[in-house]
């Protein structure tokens, strides 16, 4: 227990980074209480003790079903990758569907402090559009999605129709692509990069290729903001980019390739 709460450790072995799980706890309940305010945090937590106690009480307060009714999207669950409609021979290298937490998005946007409004941003393997949704409410030049399912593409091109017409929206254009990240051709123009940990380490490289070709022109500063960063060694050997920092325990790690002249 007490290695488990104070010590690096990979909590789903395999499919989760090794973090500091106490630093992440902390902070994530510091976010969820900054987003969702006290009383619906502790509603949150009190539904999951609940579900794990196997009573059912309070479900409908899981930050889960919390969030889709505010949002109004279908976002949520888990798409395993054996029912996942891709390749065979992809699903080596990919990670199943599951939506991150909008707050801690935002919570690492925020904390970057750029001008957004100066930006494209672009979420590889967006699946049903979750962090879309997120990145839509602020005032990007657009915000794309590339995922590679074309059902979990079809969820998200609805949930964009929803986004459009939602008053919280604030960026100029939201688009979901169907198709693989390693042969996605980003535009030339300064770019905010999310992934939650989509593909192996094959894929990232061929996404670290285009970023270095398909960006070569663009003076401005690049942001890499990597979720669950199973292969961040990739980013730290990258000659291009530095890492700004190592948010949540290490479940976040952001990277930038500066301004160049
Ligand atoms: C963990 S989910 C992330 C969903 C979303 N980005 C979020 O943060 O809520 C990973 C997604 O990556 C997609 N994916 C896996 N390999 C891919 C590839 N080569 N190209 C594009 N998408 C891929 C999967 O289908 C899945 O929807």
């Amino acid at each position: 227990m007490l290695r488990f709460v104070f010590t690096k450790t990979a909590r789903y072995p395999g499919l989760e980074v090794e973090h500091n799980q106490f630093r992440r706890s902390l902070r994530t309940l510091l976010v969820n209480i900054k987003y969702r305010g006290f009383r619906r945090t502790l509603l949150g937590l009190l539904a999951i003790a609940c579900a794990k106690a196997h009573l059912p009480l309070l479900q409908d307060h899981r930050f889960s079903r919390q969030n889709m009714r505010e949002s109004g999207l279908d976002t949520d669950g888990i798409v395993e990758l054996d029912v996942l409609d891709i390749p065979d021979k992809m699903k080596s290298s990919a990670q199943r569907y599951e939506a991150a937490s909008e707050y801690e998005f935002r919570h690492i946007l925020e904390r970057l402090n750029i001008e957004n409004s100066s930006y494209h941003f672009l979420d590889y393997g967006s699946g049903k559009g979750a962090i879309l949704a997120a990145a839509a409410k602020y005032p990007f030049l657009s915000v794309t999605g590339v995922e590679l399912s074309e059902q979990l593409h079809q969820t998200a091109l609805q949930n964009i129709e929803d986004m459009k017409r939602d008053v919280r929206t604030q960026c100029g254009s939201i688009a979901s692509v169907q198709g693989d990240a390693a042969s996605y051709t980003l535009p030339p123009v300064p770019h905010v990069i999310y992934i939650f940990n989509a593909f192996g380490p094959d894929i990232l490289q061929s996404v670290l290729d285009h970023i270095a070709i398909d960006l070569a022109d663009v003076h401005e500063p690049i942001y890499f903001l990597y979720n669950n960063p199973m292969h961040h060694e990739l980013l730290e050997m990258s000659p291009e980019f530095d890492k700004l920092s190592n948010a949540f325990g290490g479940k976040w790690m952001v990277f930038a390739r500066p301004g160049q002249v």
